[in-house]
């Protein structure tokens, strides 16, 4: 039987720590920390995304604005708001919900934001310094896990780490991650050989593939520490991870689950970083 990691209440109590120190930083500055979030066109997904961005600010107590496009936004249109954004001094993190509409050069968007402003971590720059582990914004998604991982007492230190996906955004920097805390990590993806056996051989294992309860029972080694990040929807439309649950739960000591695990700590982290961007700026004067 594993335990739980309850990415919910964790969540829940990491969110509060964040808005004792917004009030904080009101009373010492005199102003609220900002995040802009940029969407374009009308993916009812990514609008939920959006929404709880929006919501989750309002919970820290920071100031946020919302930027609703139409799909048909140009290229120039959209780097103009980016400018504008980077030179607003209400704002200190800046988010373009991903993807965007094809006709729009991603790459081009994201090298635009000013990296003082990147609460995302994308810009080359911030991802360069996840690389050299001197970095002042996480990439939300692996370091809402490492914080799982921290809050559960999960030690990683000499443990074999396996992560299964090699995402910019999730397997990549977790890989960074779980090597700056001393884990001997291992990453896999869709041409690795034997995949089964070497995931067999993880400690932790990180499941970020995007395929519903792909990882089962064979998978996992007695005793592992089995994080999930996947969002998925099942042949019966239910929301499932990456994991099978039901399989792989006896066979683990802790395993997060799906709604409820990974999910809700990634905006969180987005708070974090935002906070984190505030406090720079009052820095840099
Ligand atoms: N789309 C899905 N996940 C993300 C994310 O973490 N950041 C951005 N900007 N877009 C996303």
């Amino acid at each position: 039987m594993a335990k739980i990691i309850d990415g919910k209440a964790i969540s829940a109590q990491v969110r509060a720590e964040l808005a004792e120190e917004t009030k904080l930083f009101e009373k010492e500055n005199g102003f609220l920390p900002g995040l802009a979030v940029v969407i374009v066109g009308d993916d009812p997904a990514s609008h939920v995304y959006v929404r709880n961005k929006g919501r989750a600010c309002d919970e820290v107590g920071f100031y946020s604005e919302t930027h609703k496009l139409p799909k048909e936004t140009t290229q120039e249109e959209l780097e103009a708001l980016v400018d504008r954004l980077n030179a607003d001094e209400k704002i200190h993190g800046i988010l373009v919900q991903l993807p965007l509409p094809k006709h729009l050069d991603e790459e081009k968007i994201l090298l635009k934001i000013s990296p003082d402003k990147d609460v995302d971590a994308f810009h080359p720059y911030n991802v360069g310094k996840i690389m050299i582990g001197n970095y002042s914004f996480l990439p939300c998604t692996p370091a809402g896990i490492m914080v799982l991982l921290e809050r559960s007492g999960i030690e990683i230190t000499g443990k074999k780490c396996v992560v299964v996906g090699r995402s910019n955004i999730v397997g990549k920097p977790m890989a960074m991650l779980l090597l700056h805390a001393n884990g001997t990590v291992t990453v896999c993806h869709s041409r690795t050989k034997d995949l089964a056996a070497v995931c067999r051989e993880a400690d932790i294992l990180v499941a970020a593939i995007g395929k519903a309860e792909f990882f089962g029972a064979d998978m996992v080694k007695e005793g592992a520490v089995v994080i999930d990040v996947g969002m998925n929807r099942n042949a019966e439309g239910k929301l499932v991870g990456d994991v099978d649950f039901a399989a792989v739960e006896p066979k683990a000591s802790y395993i997060t689950p799906v709604p409820g695990g990974v999910g809700p700590m990634t905006i969180t982290m987005l708070m974090k970083n935002t906070l984190t961007a505030a406090k720079q700026a009052v820095k840099r004067g």
